[in-house]
């Protein structure tokens, strides 16, 4: 997929800023980077996440891998070509909804440290809380909320992430939710902590 930025002439500095926005909403942007194998709770977190926060009085904005995959994304598959579009354009977009003043919780695989760093790199330091929702391969096939796993046992499923195509340990994240070890409730407790006290920082 090639780039091509000739003749083009983005114009930033007449758009309304971002702190009017944030102003209007009385809250300060960021995106919740949640990643982890395909199982390991980051949807199920994600989605309780964005309501405690929605009860706080927060604008929140879920982006989930199976959904952005069957609308935005859907000319994507599993190749590691492909999960490297995928994320690029996720940290592009939530950097748009961040930029908007929006709380933005992501909920892909990313599988990679090159994949997190892309992230990182889009979306800035200030406004990236990297969180790592942790379970083991053998306890997501075990889970298998989709029955996913049982069609990659079967062979049916190419590409699978943690099988034939690798998921690296993080480097540096910001915080790991084990999901293994943690209740649901206390695993949404320290999620929902570490995530008002990133947000919370900002506005102070
Ligand atoms: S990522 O690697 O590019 O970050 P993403 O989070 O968007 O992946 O999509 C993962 C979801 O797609 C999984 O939760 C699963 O439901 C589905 N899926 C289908 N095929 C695969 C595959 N080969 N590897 C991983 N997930 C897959």
């Amino acid at each position: 997929m090639g780039s091509n930025l000739d003749h083009i002439y983005p114009v930033f500095d007449k758009m309304l800023p971002r702190e009017a926005k944030e102003e209007l909403l009385g809250q300060r942007g960021a995106v919740i980077w949640m990643y982890g194998l395909s199982g390991s709770g980051k949807s199920t977190l994600a989605n309780l996440l964005e309501r405690c926060l929605h009860e706080q009085g927060k604008m929140v904005k879920v982006l989930d891998g199976d959904n952005v995959r069957s609308g935005l994304n859907s000319n994507l598959g599993f190749s590691d070509e492909d999960r490297l579009e995928n994320i690029r354009r996720v940290a592009e977009v939530a950097k748009l909804f961040a930029d908007s003043g929006i709380v933005t919780v992501t909920s892909f695989i990313t599988p990679n440290n090159e994949l997190r760093d892309i992230a990182r790199e889009v979306i800035g330091d200030d406004d990236l809380l990297e969180v790592y929702v942790k379970a083991s391969f053998e306890t997501c096939a075990e889970r298998d909320p989709k029955g996913l796993y049982a069609r990659v046992k079967a062979g049916e499923v190419k590409q699978f992430t943690g099988k034939d195509s690798a998921f690296e340990e993080p480097s540096r994240p910001d915080l790991i939710i084990d999901t293994e070890t943690l209740s649901e409730d206390d695993a949404l407790e320290q999620l929902f902590s570490a995530v008002l006290a990133m947000i919370d920082q900002k506005i102070g």
